[in-house]
Protein backbone atom coordinates (compact mmCIF):
# COMPACT_ATOMS: atom_id res chain seq x y z
CA UNK A 1 0.00 0.00 0.00
CA UNK A 2 1.09 3.19 -0.77
CA UNK A 3 2.83 5.13 2.15
CA UNK A 4 1.83 8.84 3.02
CA UNK A 5 4.56 10.94 3.60
CA UNK A 6 4.62 14.12 5.61
CA UNK A 7 7.75 16.10 5.41
CA UNK A 8 9.56 18.46 7.14
CA UNK A 9 12.20 20.87 5.54
CA UNK A 10 13.80 24.11 6.52
CA UNK A 11 15.38 25.21 3.41
CA UNK A 12 16.67 24.31 0.08
CA UNK A 13 14.21 21.45 -0.12
CA UNK A 14 16.85 19.45 -2.57
CA UNK A 15 15.98 16.31 -0.33
CA UNK A 16 12.53 16.86 -0.48
CA UNK A 17 13.04 16.91 -4.49
CA UNK A 18 14.95 13.88 -4.44
CA UNK A 19 11.62 12.03 -2.87
CA UNK A 20 9.33 13.64 -5.26
CA UNK A 21 10.89 12.18 -7.63
CA UNK A 22 11.48 8.96 -6.48
CA UNK A 23 7.54 9.40 -6.09
CA UNK A 24 6.91 10.18 -9.58
CA UNK A 25 9.35 8.09 -11.12
CA UNK A 26 8.11 4.87 -8.88
CA UNK A 27 10.94 4.08 -7.04
CA UNK A 28 9.34 5.19 -3.36
CA UNK A 29 5.86 3.30 -3.59
CA UNK A 30 4.70 6.57 -1.09
CA UNK A 31 2.89 10.37 -1.66
CA UNK A 32 3.84 13.06 0.06
CA UNK A 33 0.35 14.09 1.79
CA UNK A 34 2.10 17.70 3.03
CA UNK A 35 5.19 19.93 3.44
CA UNK A 36 5.61 21.30 6.63
CA UNK A 37 8.74 24.98 6.51
CA UNK A 38 9.26 26.67 9.35
CA UNK A 39 11.09 29.02 7.48
CA UNK A 40 8.43 30.94 4.51
CA UNK A 41 11.69 31.74 2.61
CA UNK A 42 12.55 27.79 2.30
CA UNK A 43 12.62 27.22 -1.53
CA UNK A 44 11.69 23.38 -0.70
CA UNK A 45 7.95 25.45 -0.29
CA UNK A 46 8.30 26.06 -3.81
CA UNK A 47 9.53 22.81 -5.25
CA UNK A 48 6.37 21.30 -3.28
CA UNK A 49 3.74 23.58 -4.53
CA UNK A 50 5.31 22.85 -7.97
CA UNK A 51 4.56 19.28 -7.48
CA UNK A 52 1.08 20.04 -6.53
CA UNK A 53 1.71 18.93 -3.51
CA UNK A 54 -0.06 21.05 0.04
CA UNK A 55 2.15 22.90 2.36
CA UNK A 56 2.01 24.37 5.61
CA UNK A 57 4.28 27.45 7.03
CA UNK A 58 4.67 26.77 10.58
CA UNK A 59 6.77 29.65 11.99
CA UNK A 60 8.08 29.53 15.48
CA UNK A 61 8.83 33.49 15.88
CA UNK A 62 5.09 33.73 16.94
CA UNK A 63 5.37 31.57 19.71
CA UNK A 64 8.51 33.30 21.03
CA UNK A 65 6.72 36.27 20.99
CA UNK A 66 3.86 35.89 22.53
CA UNK A 67 6.19 33.83 25.23
CA UNK A 68 4.54 30.70 24.38
CA UNK A 69 6.30 27.65 25.48
CA UNK A 70 8.69 26.04 22.38
CA UNK A 71 6.68 22.51 23.59
CA UNK A 72 3.31 24.69 22.37
CA UNK A 73 4.55 24.94 19.25
CA UNK A 74 6.00 21.29 18.68
CA UNK A 75 2.28 20.01 20.32
CA UNK A 76 0.56 22.34 17.66
CA UNK A 77 2.68 21.34 14.88
CA UNK A 78 2.02 17.76 15.39
CA UNK A 79 -1.30 18.72 15.44
CA UNK A 80 -1.44 20.02 12.03
CA UNK A 81 0.93 16.91 10.81
CA UNK A 82 -1.67 14.34 11.79
CA UNK A 83 -4.64 15.92 9.91
CA UNK A 84 -2.63 14.37 6.88
CA UNK A 85 -2.37 10.91 8.48
CA UNK A 86 1.39 10.18 7.34
CA UNK A 87 2.80 7.02 7.86
CA UNK A 88 6.13 8.30 8.36
CA UNK A 89 7.10 11.51 8.90
CA UNK A 90 10.46 12.85 7.40
CA UNK A 91 12.88 15.63 8.50
CA UNK A 92 14.65 16.20 5.23
CA UNK A 93 16.57 19.61 6.68
CA UNK A 94 14.42 20.21 9.18
CA UNK A 95 16.94 22.89 11.68
CA UNK A 96 14.80 22.79 14.77
CA UNK A 97 15.06 20.04 17.05
CA UNK A 98 11.68 18.40 18.09
CA UNK A 99 10.82 17.68 21.42
CA UNK A 100 8.39 14.84 23.11
CA UNK A 101 5.08 16.42 22.47
CA UNK A 102 5.74 16.02 18.60
CA UNK A 103 7.93 12.95 18.92
CA UNK A 104 5.36 10.98 21.08
CA UNK A 105 2.59 11.66 19.02
CA UNK A 106 4.47 9.41 16.00
CA UNK A 107 6.55 6.89 17.95
CA UNK A 108 9.18 5.22 15.91
CA UNK A 109 7.86 7.21 12.90
CA UNK A 110 10.02 10.23 12.68
CA UNK A 111 12.66 9.46 10.20
CA UNK A 112 16.01 12.19 9.88
CA UNK A 113 18.80 13.11 7.35
CA UNK A 114 21.76 14.11 9.02
CA UNK A 115 24.98 14.63 6.84
CA UNK A 116 27.56 12.83 9.37
CA UNK A 117 28.31 9.14 10.19
CA UNK A 118 26.84 8.00 13.35
CA UNK A 119 27.71 9.49 16.61
CA UNK A 120 29.49 12.31 14.88
CA UNK A 121 29.19 15.73 14.00
CA UNK A 122 25.36 16.29 15.68
CA UNK A 123 23.73 19.75 15.27
CA UNK A 124 23.31 22.06 12.23
CA UNK A 125 27.07 22.25 10.97
CA UNK A 126 28.04 18.51 10.31
CA UNK A 127 29.51 19.56 6.98
CA UNK A 128 31.43 22.14 8.83
CA UNK A 129 32.34 20.74 11.84
CA UNK A 130 33.77 17.45 9.68
CA UNK A 131 35.61 19.52 7.70
CA UNK A 132 37.66 21.30 10.25
CA UNK A 133 38.16 17.96 11.94
CA UNK A 134 39.45 16.53 8.67
CA UNK A 135 41.60 19.79 8.32
CA UNK A 136 43.48 19.16 12.18
CA UNK A 137 44.16 15.74 10.46
CA UNK A 138 41.44 13.92 13.14
CA UNK A 139 39.22 12.51 10.20
CA UNK A 140 39.46 11.47 6.70
CA UNK A 141 35.95 10.47 5.84
CA UNK A 142 32.46 12.13 6.85
CA UNK A 143 29.56 10.58 5.70
CA UNK A 144 25.56 10.71 5.91
CA UNK A 145 23.21 8.65 7.86
CA UNK A 146 19.30 7.98 8.10
CA UNK A 147 17.88 7.49 11.03
CA UNK A 148 14.52 7.13 12.84
CA UNK A 149 13.98 9.69 15.78
CA UNK A 150 12.66 8.06 18.85
CA UNK A 151 13.38 10.91 21.57
CA UNK A 152 15.00 13.98 22.01
CA UNK A 153 18.37 12.80 21.27
CA UNK A 154 20.12 14.99 18.58
CA UNK A 155 20.88 13.96 15.00
CA UNK A 156 20.68 10.17 17.10
CA UNK A 157 18.42 7.02 16.89
CA UNK A 158 18.32 3.71 15.35
CA UNK A 159 20.83 3.81 11.91
CA UNK A 160 18.41 2.81 9.13
CA UNK A 161 21.24 3.46 6.57
CA UNK A 162 24.66 5.10 6.42
CA UNK A 163 27.26 5.74 4.08
CA UNK A 164 30.87 7.03 4.64
CA UNK A 165 32.00 9.95 2.15
CA UNK A 166 35.22 10.38 1.87
CA UNK A 167 36.85 13.91 1.89
CA UNK A 168 39.98 14.78 -0.16
CA UNK A 169 43.05 17.48 0.52
CA UNK A 170 41.98 19.24 -2.90
CA UNK A 171 38.23 20.05 -1.42
CA UNK A 172 36.79 23.03 -0.57
CA UNK A 173 33.62 23.22 2.21
CA UNK A 174 31.76 23.65 -1.26
CA UNK A 175 32.84 20.76 -3.11
CA UNK A 176 32.57 18.20 0.11
CA UNK A 177 28.86 19.80 0.62
CA UNK A 178 28.10 18.88 -2.96
CA UNK A 179 28.89 15.34 -2.44
CA UNK A 180 27.67 14.54 0.62
CA UNK A 181 24.50 16.17 -0.68
CA UNK A 182 24.42 13.98 -3.75
CA UNK A 183 24.56 10.90 -1.65
CA UNK A 184 22.04 12.01 0.63
CA UNK A 185 19.60 12.36 -2.42
CA UNK A 186 20.53 8.69 -2.51
CA UNK A 187 20.62 7.44 0.72
CA UNK A 188 17.69 8.88 1.70
CA UNK A 189 15.47 7.30 -1.20
CA UNK A 190 16.89 4.11 -0.23
CA UNK A 191 16.46 4.29 3.71
CA UNK A 192 12.63 5.03 3.00
CA UNK A 193 12.55 2.07 0.58
CA UNK A 194 13.54 -0.07 3.09
CA UNK A 195 10.94 1.36 6.06
CA UNK A 196 7.91 0.87 3.57
CA UNK A 197 8.89 -1.70 1.13
CA UNK A 198 10.87 -4.00 3.59
CA UNK A 199 14.03 -3.85 0.88
CA UNK A 200 17.24 -5.24 0.64
C1 LIG B 1 20.86 18.25 4.39
O1 LIG B 1 22.26 18.20 4.20
C2 LIG B 1 20.48 17.53 5.67
O2 LIG B 1 21.23 16.37 5.90
C3 LIG B 1 20.75 18.59 6.69
O3 LIG B 1 20.23 19.75 6.10
C4 LIG B 1 20.43 19.68 4.69
C5 LIG B 1 19.16 20.06 3.97
O4 LIG B 1 19.37 20.17 2.58
N1 LIG B 1 20.16 18.28 7.96
C6 LIG B 1 20.78 18.47 9.14
O5 LIG B 1 21.86 19.02 9.23
C7 LIG B 1 20.01 18.01 10.37
N2 LIG B 1 20.79 18.12 11.53
P1 LIG B 1 18.12 20.30 1.60
O6 LIG B 1 17.22 21.39 2.17
O7 LIG B 1 18.71 20.70 0.28
O8 LIG B 1 17.42 18.97 1.55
Amino acid sequence: MTAKLAVLISGNGSNLQAIIDACRGGFLDAEIAVVVSNRKAAYGLQRAEKAGIPTVYHPLKPYKDAGRDRREYDADLARLVEEYKPDLVVLAGWMLILSSDFLDRFPYRVVNLHPALPGQFPGAHAIQDAFEAFQRGEIKETGVMVHLVPDEAVDAGPVIASEAVPIYPSDDIETLTKRIHNVEHRLLIRALRRLIEGDE
